[in-house]
């Protein structure tokens, strides 16, 4: 049972393709049941057969009640993502991408629930394309956010390497309400409040099929990894599917995280079956 004067976060973690958005819509009414969540976040940047995202993705996450899209390295996979990206303030690239790159990294939403809460997209640098320091970009826009009165602070880091995950949940442990890992697709049993009330997690995990190479056929990644050959992945479409995510619950009043829980659901069989 939650606190009335508690804000629920649901984010679901990188959605593969068809099967992981069957999986997280077939999930919702249940999901919504059990945890009441006030408000639900994703990462889409998977959505579109595993490689970046649709407007078409975008419409149906803001259908089902998804507040705020977060993203990634494949958030450009797309072309059309750049003729839609500037109309959806709730659609995130990540924020530390150079200046002038089209869309925006964090957004601010009004809730029905009557609350003021900010996003925050961001992307790690190790083992990654080197963009602008995350830890730096970060803490700047979280301080124009709090000068604005803004008290809920949410920020999903994308990121390969724990290590830098963190270093980012620490530089900023206190500054955000809570900090999420994702790109990695595998969820960590990390999940803590650090000393200064920020929720955290290395890792939230993905939605999309169970037997997989984080969501991909496991054929495709036997071709790149054992026998390095070319290979152009496809997400896995049978099979169980699984939902990971985290629920986070931040007092309203000091925008501190007081309760973290990991979430994995798994259905049965995979679309079409
Ligand atoms: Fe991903
Ligand atoms: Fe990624």
């Amino acid at each position: 049972m939650k606190s009335s004067n508690v804000f629920r976060v649901a984010a679901f973690g990188d959605i593969i393709g068809d099967p992981g958005r069957k999986a997280f819509i077939a999930c919702l009414r249940a999901f919504r049941e059990k945890w009441q969540p006030d408000t639900l976040i994703v990462n889409g940047e998977n959505a579109a057969h595993g490689f970046g995202i649709t407007r078409t993705n975008v419409e149906e996450f803001f259908q089902y009640g998804v507040e705020a899209i977060t993203s990634g390295n494949h958030v450009w996979q797309k072309k059309e993502t750049f003729e839609f990206i500037d109309k959806y303030p709730g659609f995130l690239r990540p924020i530390n991408f150079p200046e002038n790159t089209p869309g925006h990294g964090s957004v601010v939403i009004n809730s029905p629930t009557g609350v003021r809460f900010a996003v925050i997209s961001a992307m790690g640098r190790i083992y990654m394309e080197p963009i602008e320091c995350p830890f730096h970009t970060v803490e700047r826009e979280i301080e124009q956010l709090k000068k604005e009165g803004v008290k809920i602070i949410l920020v999903d880091f994308h990121a390969e390497a724990t290590s830098e995950k963190q270093m980012f949940g620490r530089y900023l442990d206190g500054k955000a309400s809570a900090i999420w890992g994702t790109h990695t697709h595998i969820q960590t049993a990390d999940e803590t409040i650090l000393p200064n009330k920020t929720a955290y997690i290395t890792d939230i995990g993905m939605c999309g099929c169970q037997e997989s190479i984080i969501g991909m056929k496991i054929a495709d990644s036997y071709r790149k990894i054992v026998q390095h050959l070319p290979v152009r992945f496809s997400p896995e479409e049978n099979g169980p599917t699984f939902v990971n995510g985290i629920i986070v619950d931040i007092d309203k009043t000091t925008g501190q995280a007081v309760f973290i829980s990991r979430f994995k659901e798994v259905f049965g069989a995979g679309p079409g079956k």
